[in-house]
């Protein structure tokens, strides 16, 4: 088959070059432009990436047209029905879904890692007590690269995985203490007779003098939660994580770095600012038609938060999943008035919003964070801690990318170009003439 390339031309110059056109095995051919500038001087403009494919990766597919979404190959929907978080985690991070040997052991490995190293409960102490737990999680997470960084060689694989069983081991307990120190009631450490969603239920809600028996219905919603929020390909926390991690920075600081990314309420802050927004127009006088036009008009900033998508032009496979778990847990009699009150805004909303022009012209349709916020809620975890719920999910989607990234020769420090507005070539003007 004759390769298959475009041809650029340049206009003014009247010069050609042909680009080779790649091929993945699922989703848009890519133009690759990596010798563009050796070859021509000339630069790609793209704010945003919205037409970049940034590396080739085997972890996740998602088509944005179809409302679809596959880690390695597996549908979210059989894997948020019939599988479990620690499988997905073995899944992202090997490939493969584990056999009952090889899942035992890695659950294993990842339980016996859950405790933190106890000079880290000092860091919790030096956060005001009002810190937003997220600004907390950057914080220690990134910590832990001064435990783990002078014996950890990043270019070995067997390091590097070791790295990220560590991360997935402790990520709940970190979450889970954040909260624990804004709220003033003890550490409490991992259980390892419970699994991973019950272990982090248990260090989030027990004290020392009662015990907390976790609802199954929660439980699973929570394993739930954590699969469809595990990975989402080249997303802008992954990308950060991609970044930082292409300097050979430490794993730990990279995921700081990521945590850091998803905070912002265009990504993983926006189930913090959907339920805000769901509890704003609860209390308001104002309907819902009110909100709707809102978030359409131009000169205002709002927007209606949980809706919309760079890539999903559909419905968002995640938030129908999500969806359908706020009605199982209302039907099982686990949630609050005030939060079924939450859910029937929400549906309204997207009812109204998926009739009206502008949405429908736009393509913007309900995302993973527009539902989650009121399972949240029913589980009794605090508004401020919702970005972090996704932040431990999606550490595993980050260090899967970091180790497949380590371990592609074809990996260089990831170094954007500019295209430069400034003023140029002036002399230095001695501070008594300016
Ligand atoms: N409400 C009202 N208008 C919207 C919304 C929204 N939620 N989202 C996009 N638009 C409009 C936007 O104003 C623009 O209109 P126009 O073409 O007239 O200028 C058009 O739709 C395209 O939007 P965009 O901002 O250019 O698209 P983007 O791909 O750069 O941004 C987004 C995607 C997710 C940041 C955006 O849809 C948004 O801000 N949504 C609300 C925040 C949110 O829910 N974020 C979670 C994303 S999913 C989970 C995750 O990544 O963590």
């Amino acid at each position: 088959m004759a390769k298959n390339t475009a041809t650029l031309t340049d206009n003014e110059t009247g010069e050609s070059i042909e680009l080779n056109i790649l091929h993945p095995t699922q989703g848009p051919k890519a133009i690759d432009v990596s010798q563009l500038y050796k070859k021509t001087g000339l630069l790609t403009y793209d704010p945003g990436f919205m037409s970049t494919a940034s590396c080739w990766s085997d972890i996740t597919y998602l088509d944005g047209d179809q409302g679809l979404l596959e880690y390695r190959g597996y549908s979210i929907d059989q894997l948020a029905e019939k599988g479990s978080f620690m499988e997905t985690c073995y899944l992202l991070l090997n490939g493969e879904l584990p056999n009952k040997e090889e899942l035992d052991s890695f659950i294993n490995l990842v339980t016996y890692h859950t405790m933190l190293h106890e000079q880290m409960k000092r860091f919790y102490s030096g956060f005001r007590r009002d810190a937003h737990p997220m600004a907390t999680m950057v914080g220690v997470v990134g910590a832990l690269s001064a435990f783990y960084h002078e014996y950890m060689d990043i270019a070995d694989e067997k390091d590097r995985y070791d790295a990220a069983i560590l991360l997935i081991a402790k990520m709940p307990t970190i979450a889970a203490w954040s909260y624990r120190y804004a709220n003033g009631t003890p550490f409490v450490y991992p259980n390892n007779n419970l699994s991973y969603a019950e272990n982090f239920l248990h260090m989030m809600f027990s004290l020392p003098s009662e015990k907390y028996i976790a609802s199954p219905i929660m439980v699973r919603a929570l394993e739930v939660i954590l699969i469809t929020h595990a990975d989402h390909e080249q997303n802008a926390s992954t990308s950060t994580v991609r970044l930082a991690g292409s300097s050979e920075a430490n794993p730990f600081a990279a995921i700081a770095a990521g945590i850091a990314s998803l905070w912002g309420p265009a990504h993983g802050g926006a189930n913090e600012a959907a339920v805000k927004m769901l509890i704003e127009i609860s209390k308001s006088k104002e309907d819902v038609d009110y909100f709707i036009e809102k978030a359409k008009d131009k000169t205002n900033n709002f927007r209606l938060m949980g809706f919309g998508h760079r890539v999903y032009k559909s419905y968002d496979p995640r938030a129908k999943i999500i969806r359908d778990l706020c009605h199982q847990i209302i039907d099982g009699g686990l949630a609050k008035e005030e939060h079924k009150e939450l859910l029937d805004i929400a549906m309204t909303l997207e009812k109204v919003a998926l009739e009206d022009e502008y949405f429908v012209k736009r393509k913007l349709y309900p995302n993973v964070d527009f539902y989650s916020g009121i399972i949240f809620l029913s589980m009794g975890i605090p508004l401020n801690m919702f970005t972090v719920m996704f932040a431990m999910a999606r550490t595993i989607g980050w260090i899967s990318h970091w180790h497949e990234m380590m371990g592609d020769n074809k990996t260089r420090i990831s170094r954007p170009r500019q295209l430069y507005t400034g003023k140029s070539h002036r002399d230095y003007v001695p501070l008594a003439k300016r």
